[in-house]
């Protein structure tokens, strides 16, 4: 049998376990390029000994890394020659927006020009990367073609095909979902059908590149509008001083209802930045465009809710007359359970609201993860005792619904803190059992006196 060799570009929670998963196909060798970044380059030693670099749970992640890399199978570089030897070339580096809503292609961009330096006939270039839509015809083919000398299409084949994994699920999203794969024409699609055919276990759809484009920034704007939606409503069920948990309980009982859950805010590279991108492409590339209304206040709305978290604590804190010389502790920094990934995390927000708010006052911060390193958190000090965290307490915010906290004993809490302020952002508590102790309890969703 002849070798496929692959080549993935951006060692992240995208590319590590599709390269990983590549790796154990008989045949398949792969290679995985990851720039020298001061946050990231020391990935490359990391996998190349065998290792994972995520802290969170990834079920079946390490094990496979471990026989790949044993096995000669997967290795990793910062040298980007080995592009000349690649059959599919994989792209899968970040691509975030600025402060204005604009993509940021700086990655996108080097990474096509660097391919198309090496590029050479026959070879698929896959994007997995989310982008906006109209990016893949009208700025990495074009980078591409220029470099190399090269025709998309007719020397080489460039497809868009969206990841769509989730940081705690990285082997079963990719495997056990229906895969899109949007190839500017048929050859494309047949070779990109190849690759993923040997992973993913469920349909490989066949469509046009700018749908496919489309469909990953719809896909992750309807999620973000629904839960904006729940978020609003836990903010009227608390008007009602109701509770909004009870309520999607009621709603979702009708089995073709499926509402989303609200909380202290949407985080991760994903949810925050898909609106924009899907928006930026229609202003970029269309002529005569709709100009979306609940896209932009739905984002506004889910940035809002960490500023709710302040505002609960605030209530709480007048109710406590507790008012000066406070210790805050934030309970999960990761943006989602048991997980380490801290980008766009709401409890991020929570301390940079705090801290500007209340820069004058004497305030104490601590955060306490199971799963986050100090390296990749630096708004607070950062412990993995929760004790620590407890200890003199006056206000203590749950951002993140990590396992370890529903198992958390109340007494133990209550003894170890100063003041029993507990704002919960996941509906981790029962506000019975906490206002028997004598807690003042505050919980996104439910009014203050809704039992
Ligand atoms: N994280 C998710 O759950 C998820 C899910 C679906 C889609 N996506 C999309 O996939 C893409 C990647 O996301 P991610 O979460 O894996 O990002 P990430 O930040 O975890 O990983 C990207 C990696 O690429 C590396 N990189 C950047 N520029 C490089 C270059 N020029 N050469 C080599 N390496 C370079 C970075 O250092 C980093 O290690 C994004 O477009 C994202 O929107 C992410």
């Amino acid at each position: 049998m002849t070798k496929t060799r692959v080549v993935v570009i951006g060692m992240g929670y995208v590319g590590i376990p599709m390269a990983a998963l590549l790796a154990n196909v008989p045949d398949f060798y792969v290679t995985g390029i990851q720039r020298m970044s001061k946050r990231s380059g020391w990935k490359i030693d990391c996998l190349n000994s065998g290792k994972s670099p995520f802290e969170g749970e990834e079920p079946g992640l390490d094990e496979l890394i471990e026989r790949v890399v044993k096995n000669g199978k997967f290795n990793v570089t910062n040298k980007y020659d080995i592009i000349k030897e690649a059959d599919y070339i994989l792209i899968d580096v970040q691509t975030p927006v600025d402060d204005h809503k604009i993509p940021r292609y700086e990655s996108l961009i080097d990474v096509s020009n660097k391919i198309s330096r090496y590029l050479k006939k026959e070879v698929t270039i896959i994007i997995e990367s989310t982008v906006a839509p109209g990016t893949t015809n009208n700025i990495v083919a074009p980078i591409l073609e220029k470099g190399s000398g090269l025709k998309r299409g007719k020397d080489f084949f460039l497809v868009f095909s969206f990841e769509r994994v989730m940081p705690g699920k990285l082997i079963e999203y990719i495997t056990d979902f229906p895969r899109v794969i949007g190839g500017g024409c048929s050859e494309a699609n047949e070779k990109a059908k190849f690759l993923y055919g040997k992973v993913v276990k469920k349909e490989l759809q066949i469509t046009d590149t700018l749908t496919a484009e489309l469909t990953k920034c719809i896909e992750n704007t309807y999620r973000d509008v629904n839960i904006a939606f729940a978020n609003e409503m836990a903010l009227v069920a608390e008007s009602y001083n109701r509770n909004i948990f009870e309520i999607i309980e009621l709603i979702n009982h009708r089995h073709d209802r499926l509402m989303h859950m609200p909380g202290s805010g949407v985080g991760g590279h994903c949810l925050t930045k898909d609106p924009w991108l899907l928006m930026y492409g229609l202003e970029t590339y269309t002529p005569h465009y709709y100009t979306p209304k609940i896209l932009p206040e739905s984002r506004r709305l889910n940035d809002y809710m960490p500023e709710h978290i302040v505002e609960l604590m605030e209530s709480a804190l007048e109710e406590a007359d507790k008012h000066d010389n406070l210790k805050i502790a934030l309970f999960g920094v990761s943006y989602k359970a048991n997980t380490d990934d801290t980008r766009n995390s709401p409890s991020e927000k929570i301390v940079s609201i705090l801290k500007e708010r209340y820069h004058s006052h004497n305030i104490e911060y601590i955060a306490h993860d199971p799963y986050v390193k100090k390296k990749d958190y630096h708004e607070t000090d950062l412990t993995q005792n929760i004790d620590k965290a407890l200890t003199g307490a006056d206000v203590l915010i749950f951002a993140t619904n990590h396992r370890d906290y529903y198992e958390l004993d109340l007494n133990h809490i209550k003894i170890k803190v100063r003041t029993p302020i507990l704002i919960d952002g996941r509906n981790i508590f029962n506000r019975n059992s906490l206002e028997k102790l004598g807690f003042y309890y505050r919980k996104v969703g439910e009014g203050n006196r809704a039992s």
